[in-house]
């Protein structure tokens, strides 16, 4: 399958390839790279940070001490995807806008100067995949990569099954029969409802990779075959 791109790329890179128990130090190394090569090619790109085990742990341990709203622990979440958005900010910081959107409203009042824009999460009820949705229909970008830790939807949760195969091609409706109706707080579908009611109606399209295989990001950037699920 291939994918042609406009000139702005949105990215929803997952907090669980930036951090996935501890910082992916190589990972972001290489990330850095990659991006700066597409860069002197002529792309700009948002990319939206998402949580990761920080998320998690934090939720958890909260969680712990005393019984937590949705909400509270949304907000946790969303504090761990500021901490991974000001980490990728750094490491972009010739290149990067300093301000960081990390709301609906900074988006809005936003102009794409610089070559490379970092978001974080915004509100709770919802993942950084859904922001990635909103900045792309702001922004006037046709679709999001999803980057995170599963290279495919899979008609099953591959963890729990077996018998899970990988989806190459699918639309917003199947895709919703295939994930819960319901967000819940550190929820792992490849794009959660909220994003994917949001896409349908936009008409966005959403491109799930596994975001540590480089070689194949690269491909998929150049318009060449790649290995992931298109959603649309
Ligand atoms: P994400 O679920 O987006 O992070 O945000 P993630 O680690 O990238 O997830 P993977 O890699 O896809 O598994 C972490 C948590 O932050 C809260 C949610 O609780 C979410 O589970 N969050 C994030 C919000 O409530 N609102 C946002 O806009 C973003």
């Amino acid at each position: 399958m291939t994918y042609k791109f406009g000139k702005t790329i949105v990215i929803a890179l997952g907090g669980s390839i930036v951090h996935p128990d501890a910082i992916n130090v190589k990972f972001l190394k290489n990330f850095r790279k990659f991006v700066l090569k597409w860069v002197r090619r002529g792309k700009k790109f948002m990319i939206v940070t998402g949580g990761g085990s920080v998320a998690r742990d934090y939720q958890k341990a909260a969680n712990a001490v005393i019984s937590l709203s949705d909400e509270d622990k949304d907000w946790i979440g969303i504090h761990a995807t500021r901490l991974n958005a000001h980490l990728l900010r750094t490491i972009f910081w010739k290149e990067a806008d300093p301000v960081i959107i990390d709301s609906h409203s900074k988006s809005k009042s936003k102009r794409m100067v610089f070559p490379v824009t970092i978001a974080s999460g915004w509100r709770p009820g919802w993942s950084t995949d859904y922001v990635a949705l909103q900045i792309a229909s702001c922004f006037g970008a046709r679709e999001t990569i999803i980057a995170g830790s599963p290279a495919y939807v899979y008609t099953k949760d591959p963890k729990k099954d077996k018998s899970a195969w990988p989806i190459k091609q699918l639309h917003w409706k199947e895709y919703r029969k295939l994930i819960p109706a319901k967000w819940k707080p550190g929820a792992h579908s490849p794009v959660d409802p909220v994003g994917a009611k949001l896409a349908g109606s936009r008409k966005l399209a959403a491109i799930i990779i596994k975001g540590t295989d480089l070689k194949n990001f690269d491909n998929l950037l150049a318009g060449k075959d790649f290995k992931g699920t298109l959603i649309k």
